[in-house]
């Protein structure tokens, strides 16, 4: 089985997962903390070399007060209690997206975790927080600017240089609970994906569900525009 290097995942439908059992949103957000561990704890163990998790948008902030509050308070809650397990497992953390907007405390805490996994050298765990594609390329292109970037010299190599993920390409890309669409997620990085969909809501996806995705992702032929 040809495992990919980098598994990009949309985790969707926590939402829907909790009101399905007139449960608070919230607890759809926890279940599906539950599931991010499972699938860290797999993707290491299968060899993935980067898993990339989409945890909240930059239109996410429209959400009510109280969900954007709750969501954030999870956030800085699963950092903190994760940490010690991640450096166990060797994971190194990378967040991703516009920090700057985030409360003081989840800030600091987001900083402190990434210092803390920069010298592992196992999985990279990726969590794109207020992260919008689009935010990404205009970042890029404001960051390449003030560097005094030439038209000339700009390409797509060097571009990339100054984007979240550098030159890091998804090659899965996988979206649960049924919606087909990107949502301002990785838009770059994913030039040349496979893409995976499945119906199934973010709190019920598994390690097997994992598999499946990859076994569909065996099936691909990817020709990059090529023949074969
Ligand atoms: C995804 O689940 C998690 C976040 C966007 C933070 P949703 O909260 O979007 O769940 P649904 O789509 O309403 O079911
Ligand atoms: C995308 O899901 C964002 C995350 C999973 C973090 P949304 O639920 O926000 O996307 P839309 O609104 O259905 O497009
Ligand atoms: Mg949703």
């Amino acid at each position: 089985m040809n495992i990919p290097k980098h598994i990009a995942i949309i985790m969707d439908g926590n939402g829907r997962w909790a009101k399905k059992r007139k449960l608070p949103r919230i607890v759809g957000h926890k279940k599906g903390v539950d599931v991010v561990r499972e699938i860290v704890k797999h993707c290491g163990i299968i060899g993935v070399e980067t898993l990339t998790l989409f945890a909240f948008s930059s239109e996410n902030k429209n959400r009510s007060n109280e969900e954007v509050t709750l969501l954030f308070k999870l956030f800085l809650s699963v950092l903190k209690q994760e940490v010690e397990k991640l450096n166990k497992y060797n994971v190194q953390l990378k967040i991703i997206g516009e920090l700057s907007l985030f409360p003081i405390d989840v800030q600091k805490t987001a900083t402190e975790a990434q210092t803390l996994l920069a010298n592992n050298t196992g999985l990279t765990l990726v969590i794109a927080a207020n992260y919008g594609g689009q935010w990404d390329i205009i970042n890029a292109c404001k960051q390449a600017i003030t560097d005094g970037v030439s038209a000339t010299e700009l390409n797509e190599e060097k571009f990339s240089q100054y984007l979240s993920l550098q030159n890091n390409t998804v090659d899965l890309l996988i979206r649960s609970s049924g919606e087909q669409r990107i949502s301002n997620f990785l838009l770059w990085d994913i030039a040349y994906s496979e893409l995976h969909f499945t119906d199934t809501l973010w709190p019920d996806f598994d390690a097997e569900e994992l598999d499946k995705a990859i076994e569909s992702f065996n099936q691909r032929d990817r020709r990059y525009g090529g023949i074969k």
